[in-house]
């Protein structure tokens, strides 16, 4: 919710109240430095007792309600008929609509199954972008990602306010150039996580779906942040203003074949689902749950976590929650603005992203500048970020490395963890190293994983820019922060 305060100026207000809280502490730089170090410039590899703020990722990091936590305590650990996966069921049928449900234990092992089952070699999927698990899948199936957004959606700098919009002449045109029959499906990631947690308008996804129709091609619909999609909607769409973030919900999902989603983002979960209301596909995907996630009523979830999932899923119907990290976003994003720092705007739906091409142009692509930025912003803060570049992608089949279209450093915001201050502190010490970015240099590989080589890659500066930025930030702030 955002509250007008009494000079004029809006704050996005937590509309909860914290009653566990979990201890953090700052190390000093050195320590930091060393941290990095060990873990290969790579924020994947820091451990926790080693960061103060997290904000890698708002994948299963958020803070669950009273409710989802008491729904943990009752839950029904039979291994089939479990009483707990027909409440999840009974929670999608409400709020997405859906009969057919398949529960997994991740996104990812969502699109796997869709990939096993629907991706032949030689097929290709349009999609509104790309995400890291879905390409590997997809491409593991033998398809090709096609993405094709318009190309305001690369403008880091830009107004436009559904920049994850599917361009609809270009899937037009793919449909003739590939033929119906060689395109798996088309789908929709609400909202665009790679190019800033963009979302699409419902405009957008009716008209995708009017063209896939026309065609016979189903639509996928990757629900991971529905609930800030819906937001979205609401807030940035002619006609929905008044619209409960439900009926925006229901009006999506009217046009969705299948849905899957990561459950560890908007329902504050960790787990995933596939949901239809097509028996056909069900019966499909059905038979290779056992094989690959576990029984029909938990799927690969813990049953603890499906009875707090079917509560997540009706609580991010709330607008508040639904807005809860969106409205966080848009404040420090709004923050970094006013600094000069450049940053994806508008601002999207899980995290504020700095553009690394343009914070550090001295960097070229081939070192990583993404990279470079969160290791230089772990060094001279603690917090940790998350690199979304060139190291993200993978090398092409010949080795070559591939140049991601945007290189962005991600502060993702976990759903009600953190507060007002941590966002002033991180971007207070962004400012610091915006003022210093001359001091950051590059990175290279020097243990490179052959597939999602960012979760393991080990990388190394070049020259040793990470001591120099540590003794100018102690010549300021002193050895301990
Ligand atoms: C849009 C989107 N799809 C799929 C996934 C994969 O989900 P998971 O991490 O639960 O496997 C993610 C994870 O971040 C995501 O953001």
């Amino acid at each position: 919710m955002i509250v007008r305060l009494s000079n004029g100026k809006e704050i996005p207000m937590e509309m909860h109240k914290v009653r566990i809280v979990q201890k953090t502490s700052l190390v000093p730089i050195d320590q930091r430095l060393k941290a990095i170090e060990e873990g290969g410039y790579n924020t994947f590899s820091l451990r926790t007792r080693d960061i103060f703020l997290d904000m890698l990722t708002d994948s299963g990091t958020n803070a669950m309600s009273d409710n989802q936590l008491a729904a943990m305590m009752v839950s029904d650990d039979a291994y089939a008929g479990c009483e707990s996966f027909y409440k999840l069921a009974s929670a999608i049928k409400d709020v997405l609509g859906f009969e057919y449900v398949l529960p997994v234990h991740q996104g990812r092992a969502a699109e796997h199954l869709i990939a096993k089952v629907f991706v032949k070699p030689g097929d290709v999927i349009p999609m509104n972008y790309h995400f890291t698990t879905t390409k590997a899948h997809f491409e593991l199936a033998g398809g090709t990602v096609l993405e094709i957004y318009r190309d305001e959606a690369l403008n880091t700098k830009s107004t436009d306010l559904f920049k994850g919009n599917l361009d609809p002449q270009k899937f037009k045109d793919a449909i003739k150039k590939y033929g119906a029959d060689k395109i798996s499906f088309v789908r929709m990631e609400a909202t665009a996580n790679l190019i800033g947690g963009q979302p699409f308008s419902m405009e957008n996804l009716k008209e995708v779906k009017k063209i896939a129709s026309e065609n016979k091609i189903f639509l996928v619909y990757d629900g991971s942040l529905i609930s800030e999609n819906a937001y979205f909607i609401k807030q940035r769409e002619k006609g929905y203003e008044n619209k409960s973030i439900q009926e925006i919900i229901w009006e999506m999902m009217s046009v969705v074949d299948i849905f899957y989603l990561s459950g560890r983002k908007s329902t504050c979960v960790r787990g995933g689902f596939i949901a239809t209301n097509n028996k056909e596909y069900y019966e499909l995907l059905k038979p290779w749950l056992p094989v690959y996630e576990g029984f029909l009523t938990y799927g690969g979830m813990s049953t603890k976590e499906i009875e707090a999932m079917a509560v997540g899923l009706r609580e991010m119907t709330d607008t508040n929650v639904a807005g809860s990290a969106a409205e966080f976003v848009k404040y420090f994003v709004g923050r970094l603005i006013e600094s000069k720092i450049p940053v994806v705007t508008p601002a999207g739906g899980l995290a504020c992203h700095v553009d690394a091409k343009l914070f550090l142009p001295h960097l070229p692509q081939s070192q990583y500048p993404a990279g470079a930025l969160a290791a230089a912003i772990y060094i001279t803060s603690g917090v940790r970020s998350m690199e979304r570049g060139t190291i993200s992608m993978d090398r092409d089949e010949d080795g070559n490395e591939v140049y991601s279209d945007l290189e962005l450093a991600r502060l993702a915001i976990p759903r009600r963890v953190y507060t007002m201050s941590h966002i002033e502190y991180v971007v207070d010490r962004l400012n610091w190293l915006y003022k210093h970015r001359d001091l950051v240099g590059g990175l290279k590989f020097v243990e490179e994983p052959p597939v999602l080589r960012f979760f393991f890659g080990k990388l190394a500066p070049l020259g040793n820019w990470e001591t120099k930025l540590a003794d100018v930030f102690k010549k300021e702030f002193g050895a301990s922060y």
